[in-house]
């Protein structure tokens, strides 16, 4: 069973999908890691994320990368979303996510083309949303937790530039696949969200 989480950054769909991996108890893989680390690669190599070649060349990023904590950071998150505009960076990391995807038992991923792209055969396919305001919210929180010193409005136009550039790219754009159960996260609590997620999977699963 291939579970396909999309969504824009910060709606909760990164929470869902671990949430969903446990309750089944499938592999999860966190598809924006993959991007996050070839913003990194670019930047740390004094590449420019605008440049085919270069964001490219920074697909061959090294397996250790992926556990680098500033991977999770709001700058290389724009990072990411630059690079992967790039139509050969998302086939440099397609094969890698296909066979994620197709592993015997099943997975649960994330992103953005998942139910689209990546495994439009998918048994369940959930897009997960929230308003910008909810998700800068959460994001504001979570940075200060982290003690950074950040501003509730410069986070919600980071994330609103975001959501333009991932949704308005060429190739694979942001977008509810065919069939995906929309779930808006806006007012749900945690808990919420991940047993409104584990209901629609399985009447999908059930019906299908
Ligand atoms: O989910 P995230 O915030 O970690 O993703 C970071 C960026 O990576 C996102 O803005 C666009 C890109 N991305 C993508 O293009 N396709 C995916 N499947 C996952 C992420």
């Amino acid at each position: 069973m291939i579970i396909a989480v999309d969504g824009p950054t910060a709606s909760g769909k990164g929470t869902i999908a671990k949430a969903l991996a446990a309750h089944f108890h499938l592999p999860h893989l966190d598809t924006g890691l993959l991007y996050r680390a070839v913003g990194r690669q670019c930047l740390l190599s004094g590449g420019n994320p605008d440049d085919p070649v270069d964001a490219l060349t920074a697909c061959t990023f090294a397996p250790e990368l992926l556990s680098d904590p500033e991977l999770r950071s709001e700058a290389t998150g724009g990072l990411a979303s630059r690079v992967s505009i790039h139509p050969t960076v998302r086939q440099a990391l397609f094969e890698r996510q296909r066979n994620f995807a197709t592993q015997p038992g099943g997975a649960v991923l994330d992103g953005r083309d998942i139910g689209t792209v990546i495994a439009p055969e998918a048994a369940a396919k959930l897009f997960v949303v929230a308003s910008v305001e909810a998700r800068a919210q959460r994001r504001f929180l979570e940075m200060q937790a982290h003690g950074r010193d950040v501003s509730l409005e410069d986070i919600a136009a980071d994330l609103a530039a975001r959501d333009e550039r991932d949704r308005s790219r060429k190739d694979a754009p942001l977008r509810a696949a065919e069939h995906a159960v929309v779930i808006d996260t806006s007012t749900l609590r945690r808990e919420e969200a991940i047993a409104a997620a584990i209901a629609a999977v399985d009447a999908l699963t059930q019906s299908a």
